[in-house]
């Protein structure tokens, strides 16, 4: 039902949602693949639908396995490759593994694509055509997809390892991830609002919710019985319940709105890193970011997280823009 009603409001919404961004220059385009693959875009749509509709969760996962995509070597596909006796897969470099998922759906919809338009469009921008098309379909904003990505012939799994930011890092080493990657601060606190939706596992923020929880989120007296909610998913033995999943926005957990920016206001970030945004002595500019997003109806973050949706789709891997290809499986390089 809750479903239904993000789908009726968006249907009758996207106009107001929907942002002409900057940055759509060269080499990407948006209408590359007008003659060689014109229904590429229905068709993705038509299966995040399916897929979304299917779980919520699905549109958090697509968002996601494209952001930890974009880190690793520009936006190539690098993310879906299995592990062959040459190289050593992302899928097993200590963010992703047990954690990243998405694959299988990627799958799906290449296979479709194949089957119309073989050996046309690749895999990264399948993924980032999927990530928007999800943000979309729970209630977040439509923006163009420039398209026009090559696939990787290689993986990058120790970039995998140090360049995608972890939840317990400081908000100044984080910063700078996104820095040498070309995204500034601003960037940064809007993608983070994907968390928005989607979930994580007690692994990810034990030491959150038994360490500083209670002192950011102390004036608010409701949040004693979300913290203890907290912990009775996450137990503080180490041992114990790693794998347990519980929402990053506990208020509307399969809506993308901006009130992740309010949760942090509240003290109640579930992630470390997502906390320090509004807590940390060094945040200055990135608490006032948080507050602006978590103001307006959400109309300046949905703004600012399209354009640095584009923005980031657009790191490319200049080797593989030359030298890359379009993969006719996801999961391997062409023999
Ligand atoms: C700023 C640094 C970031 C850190 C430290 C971080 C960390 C994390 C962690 C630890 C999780 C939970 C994973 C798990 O427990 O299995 C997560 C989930 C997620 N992240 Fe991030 N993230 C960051 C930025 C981003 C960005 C830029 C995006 C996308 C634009 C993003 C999208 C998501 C989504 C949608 C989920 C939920 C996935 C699911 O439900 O499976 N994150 N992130």
């Amino acid at each position: 039902m809750k479903l239904l009603v993000i789908f009726i409001v968006h249907a009758i919404c996207i106009p107001c949602f929907s942002f002409d961004v900057p940055g759509k220059d060269l080499p990407l385009t948006l209408d590359y693949y007008k003659s060689t693959c014109p229904t590429v875009f229905d068709v993705v749509k038509k299966e995040m639908e399916c897929m979304v509709k299917e779980d919520p969760r699905n549109a958090a996962i697509l968002i996601r396995l494209h952001f930890h995509d974009c880190f690793v070597q520009g936006c190539d596909g690098s993310v879906l490759l299995d592990e062959t006796e040459t190289f050593q897969g992302e899928k097993k470099a200590s963010p992703n593994i047990n954690s990243l998922k998405g694959y299988k759906i990627v799958d799906r919809i290449k296979n479709i694509i194949e089957s119309e338009c073989p050996v046309v469009v690749s895999c990264a921008d399948l993924l980032t055509i999927s990530a928007r098309d999800a943000t979309m379909l729970v209630g977040g904003p439509y923006w163009d997809v420039p398209v026009g990505r090559k696939d990787s012939k290689t993986a990058g799994y120790e970039f995998a390892t140090s360049n995608i930011p972890t939840p317990e890092e400081g908000l100044i080493s984080i910063i700078s991830k996104f820095h040498n990657q070309g995204l500034s601060v601003e960037d940064m606190v809007a993608l983070s609002g994907a968390h928005t939706i989607g979930k994580a596992q007690c692994r990810n923020f034990r030491s959150r919710i038994y360490g500083d929880f209670h002192l950011t989120s102390a004036l608010n007296p409701v949040s004693e019985t979300y913290l203890a909610s907290l912990r009775e998913i996450c137990p503080a033995s180490s041992g114990e319940g790693g794998s347990n999943v519980t929402a990053m926005d506990n208020v509307t957990p399969d809506l993308f709105d901006n009130s992740i920016y309010h949760t942090l206001m509240r003290g109640e970030g579930l992630l470390n890193s997502d906390q320090e945004m509004y807590t940390s002595m060094f945040g200055i500019q990135t608490r006032r970011i948080v507050s602006k997003y978590g103001g307006s109806g959400g109309f300046n973050f949905f703004e600012q997280f399209s354009k640095s949706m584009v923005k980031m789709g657009n790191i490319l891997n200049s080797e593989s823009f030359v030298d890359g290809e379009v993969r006719r499986s996801c999961r391997f390089v062409n023999t």
